[in-house]
């Protein structure tokens, strides 16, 4: 579908110029049925192939977090005791064993199965975008996210992920800011700075 159409300023503010990386999070629950909104808008963003490799394991109660506290850099430790969720981004090493159900070539499965540099690059490259599109899908139904890679990977692949299958890739705190605690915001680069027109 093409629209040709720009959003409205204020959907505009909501994902992008007013969003701000939460420090601390109001005490306000993320209602399961919210989750899986986020996650059903955020699987239509594109990935290569439509391979789909990123898995979301939402830490929903007070001992699954406490499994991830030990894996967090000190700063991160008080913001993800408070956040209603916090969701660990992951990847699938096997992500090509759903190629049948999400591909419309049958031999794709083998094509990835029988290429492990291929495999590992897609795997890499579209399990990030699918944590970012998780984020812009989280803002877009009005909760903030305060996303964390001062986390011991190796330490949350032991915990969660022992049978290696799926890495860990970085963690999402999830729920609805505390803007007291927001830091300043920093600022971006210029199109002259991040930007080339050849
Ligand atoms: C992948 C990723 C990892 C991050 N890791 C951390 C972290 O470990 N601890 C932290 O306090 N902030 C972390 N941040 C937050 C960034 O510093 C923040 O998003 C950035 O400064 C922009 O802030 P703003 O959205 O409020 O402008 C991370 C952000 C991203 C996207």
């Amino acid at each position: 579908m093409t629209t040709d159409t720009k959003i409205n300023q204020a959907s505009l503010d909501q994902l992008f110029f007013k969003a701000r990386t939460a420090n601390g999070f109001i005490d306000k629950a993320v209602p399961m049925a919210l989750l899986q909104e986020v996650y059903d808008i955020a699987r239509m963003g594109a990935t290569s192939m439509n391979t789909q490799p990123t898995r979301y394991v939402f830490l929903n109660s007070p001992e699954s977090r406490a499994r991830l506290i030990p894996a967090l850099s000190p700063g991160n430790v008080e913001k993800t005791k408070v956040a209603p969720v916090t969701v660990i981004v992951a990847t699938d090493s096997q992500f090509f064993e759903h190629m049948p159900q999400v591909w419309h070539v049958p031999t794709a499965k083998d094509m990835f199965a029988g290429n492990a540099p291929l495999a590992q690059g897609t795997a890499t490259r579209n399990g990030t975008l699918g944590g970012a599109y998780f984020m812009i899908a989280a803002r877009a139904v009005g909760l903030d996210c305060g996303p964390m890679s001062g986390v011991d990977l190796a330490k949350v692949n032991a915990e969660f992920f022992p049978d290696g299958r799926f890495t860990a890739n970085f963690l999402i705190n999830l729920g609805y800011g505390d803007d007291s605690k927001l830091f300043d915001r920093n600022p971006r680069l210029s199109f002259e700075q991040a930007c080339t027109v050849l």
